[in-house]
């Protein structure tokens, strides 16, 4: 079986590792390449996760780069289309919900490719979230879905997927964290940064929803403001993030150098260093997707700075909370985390570092 495994940007990485991995214990069966569509390009946002992780080099980047999001799409329908025509795939894999996905899928099933989406189903029902987009057309054109949880396996078939397309597998995503875990929780970044365990935040935030107009921006900068001064927030700032900030006359909020105080900005942290401070963080805020599931596996709260969520089994069973971006609803939700209020949540069913493999069974029974 032929494969293209299709990678473009950050929270791609850590989903395709294992695959990658579990497909290689069958070479004979198994024949995959690696296509990075280039959606991220900066060191720290893409090359830093292939060393971290351990992945192979791409065999093909389409080098599409930023731009709108028809732009980007198109680009990347070009470019794979060429890949498809001359690789002659059986099947292309996709990941999450990134406007590469979704680019890659159009383009193979137009070629009467088949393609498997993996983390399909999730669904937060917010079609001003350009994710949302990505997913539902996604969903829709997959041949293979595979889930992480119940309440993706409903959406689907609330959606009329027959249920022999749907594959409860868990979460590749923390397939990764949990290999990781071990190596991560030995770095010595606290002492350099001058931190001791559970007495400092962390902070994601690059959603357009948040970061895109000035007053929103503000609020929640103010919010993080009363909150850095119970304890400072480690903030691996995303490109988008910073140049909007810088746009709106905002960046006076945010601290840098050597001390770690207030909100304290760094360029975006590798994998192993970010799990680093996650492990050992008081609370995460955060506009991220997966920020949800990996601090639901590692018992940390997380204030999830968003009005809806795709991942609803974060806040059933973990240890996440959605807030919204109200100022008053991220100090209430915080000032219950310092006064020891925790949630601290289970793990969710499968979610046990296995995904992966069966993903690759899945493949080599019914995949043929
Ligand atoms: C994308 C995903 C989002 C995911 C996020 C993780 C879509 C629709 N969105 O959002 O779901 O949570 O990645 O980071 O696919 N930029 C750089 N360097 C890079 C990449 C981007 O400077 O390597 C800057 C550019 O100014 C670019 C902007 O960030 O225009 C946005 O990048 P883009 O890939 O369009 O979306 P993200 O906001 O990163």
């Amino acid at each position: 079986m032929k494969i293209i495994n299709i990678v473009g940007a950050r929270p791609n990485f850590m989903k395709m590792a294992p695959i990658i991995e579990a497909m290689n214990k069958y070479p004979d069966q198994i024949n995959h390449l690696l296509v990075h569509t280039g959606q991220h390009y900066d060191e720290k946002m893409s090359q830093s996760f292939f060393v971290d992780l351990g992945m192979p080099k791409p065999d093909v980047n389409l080098e599409v780069g930023s731009g709108s999001h028809a732009e980007q799409t198109a680009r990347i329908m070009v470019e794979f289309e060429k890949v498809c025509l001359r690789e002659k795939p059986d099947l292309v894999i996709v990941v999450g919900d990134v406007n590469s996905t979704m680019a890659c899928t159009i383009t193979a099933k137009k070629l009467g490719i088949k393609v498997a989406h993996v983390e399909a189903g999730l669904r937060s029902r917010d079609m001003s979230m350009p994710e949302e987009i990505n997913r539902l057309c996604t969903d829709v054109l997959c041949d293979y879905l595979f889930t992480t949880d119940h309440f993706a396996d409903e959406n689907l078939a609330a959606e009329g997927v027959p249920a022999g397309k749907v594959h409860f597998v868990g979460n590749v995503m923390i397939d990764t964290l949990l290999k990781h875990k071990e190596v991560a929780g030995k770095l010595d970044l606290l002492t350099q940064l001058e931190l001791q365990p559970k007495d400092y935040a962390t902070l994601t935030m690059h959603r357009p929803g948040n970061v895109d107009d000035k007053n929103i921006l503000q609020g929640i900068l103010e919010a993080l403001t009363v909150i850095a001064q119970e304890m400072p927030i480690i903030f691996p700032i995303h490109p988008r993030t910073r140049k909007m900030a810088e746009q709106f006359g905002l960046s006076h909020y945010f601290t840098c150098g050597n001390k770690v105080t207030g909100i304290w900005i760094t360029e975006p942290l590798g994998y192993m260093e970010f799990l680093h401070l996650n492990m050992n963080a008081r609370m995460v805020l955060t506009d991220s997707g997966g920020l949800q599931e990996e601090t639901t596996v590692l018992g940390v709260p997380c204030i999830t700075m968003r009005p809806n969520t795709e991942r609803p089994i974060t806040c059933e069973v973990g240890s996440n909370v959605m807030v919204g971006n109200s100022q008053e609803a991220i100090l209430r939700e915080a000032n219950k985390i310092l006064r020891g209020e925790v949630q601290r949540g289970q793990i969710p069913e499968k979610w046990d570092g296995r995904a992966a493999e069966r993903i690759v069974d899945v493949l080599l029974t019914v995949g043929r």
